[in-house]
């Protein structure tokens, strides 16, 4: 342990030999970091990326950076179902079992798109991408894997729009990101409940990073060409945010902290969150709300065609 214990650092992951991670946008912001401290700590890291030539930069200077480190880098685009199914293959031909599954990857309040599968850009990638890996992989987490989800505190402003979930009718940019990040911890809370009604002994643990400066806050005024909104980005990033690596420690703490149980959901200890140390928070009443998560659960597994605890989910919705 760190020498402050009320403070949970990077010297607090343990070492991780032998274990398998993979953790998806790991080319960006707070994947490199994870990826970082993961390869590091002896892990075997497989980095999942839209673009293989980034992944690769980023892997070669990872490899620089901390000879021996074990990254490999693998192509997936979340927002393509064929591409997750072909992540996931390749995976499991390559490795025996899988510990840490890190769905980080992200986009943030961009102007409407549709995936390569029709889906509105923010709720698929963010969530039904990661819905779909999750459940390709999960033959094949060892005993004792964690799903890490990473959300956002802008989950407190989603709400889910059932009669019009892709915005086809009505789409405005941050509704629309907060409705998926809310969608990031209906599906963490419904899986860690469908792992317990399972009696897995693998563990769903989400995250959330504050405020830190990645590319993340670029990418909409880039694609909009909203060079207003550019700029506030820019300060908000340089005065308020922290670092990549400071907002990576919420994902690490819930995938490696000895003491993390299935259900918890680890943020920042400042402000209202936005900054500060890893530590156990809370949660928008909505993203507690197993009606929802169930419905979204069905809805997923429509959207993806993928099942998962299918004997058990039924024993749990039957349940008043
Ligand atoms: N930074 C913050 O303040 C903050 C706050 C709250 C929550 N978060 C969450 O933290 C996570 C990581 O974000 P970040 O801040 O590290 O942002 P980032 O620097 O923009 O990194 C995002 C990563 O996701 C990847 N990605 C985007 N679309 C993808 C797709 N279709 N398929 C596969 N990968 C895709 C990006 O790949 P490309 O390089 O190819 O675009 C990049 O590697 C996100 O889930 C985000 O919602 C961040």
């Amino acid at each position: 342990m760190s020498q402050n214990n009320s403070r949970w650092t990077e010297a607090d992951v343990p070492r991780l030999d032998g274990k398998v991670a993979l953790v998806t946008g790991a080319n960006g912001g707070l994947g490199v970091q994870t990826t970082r401290v993961l390869a590091g700590r002896g892990a075997t890291v497989f980095m999942a990326c839209r673009s293989v030539d980034k992944g690769e930069a980023i892997a070669a200077r990872l490899r620089a950076d901390q000879p021996g480190a074990q990254v490999h880098v693998l192509a997936l685009d979340l927002a393509d179902l064929a591409s997750v199914e072909r992540c996931a293959d390749e995976l499991t031909q390559r490795v025996d079992a899988l510990d840490l599954l890190i769905n980080n990857a992200g986009i943030m309040a961009i102007p409407r798109r549709e995936t390569a599968d029709g889906f509105e850009m923010q709720l698929g990638t963010n969530h039904i991408g990661h819905f779909a890996l999750t459940a390709r992989l999960l033959p094949s987490l060892g005993a004792d894997a964690r799903i890490v989800t990473v959300s956002s505190q802008a989950h407190r402003m989603g709400r889910m729009a059932w009669t019009d979930l892709m915005g086809q009718r009505s789409y405005e940019k941050w509704r629309s990101y907060g409705q998926s990040k809310l969608a990031n911890l209906l599906f963490h809370f419904e899986l860690d409940r469908r792992l317990r009604a399972s009696g897995a002994t693998q563990i769903s643990v989400a995250a959330h990073p504050g405020y830190a400066a990645t590319n993340l806050q670029h990418v909409g005024p880039q694609i909009s060409g909203n060079q207003s909104e550019a700029a506030v980005m820019r300060l908000a990033n340089r005065f308020i945010a922290q670092s990549a690596a400071h907002g990576a420690l919420p994902t690490l703490r819930a995938a490696t902290d000895v003491s993390a149980q299935g259900g918890d959901y680890f943020g920042p200890d400042g402000f209202w969150e936005v900054r500060g140390w890893p530590v156990r928070v809370g949660h928008a009443n909505r993203a507690g709300d197993a009606a929802d998560a169930a419905r979204l659960w069905r809805e997923s597994e429509r959207w993806t065609g993928m099942t998962m605890f299918s004997q058990t989910a039924a024993a749990t919705e039957a349940t008043p």
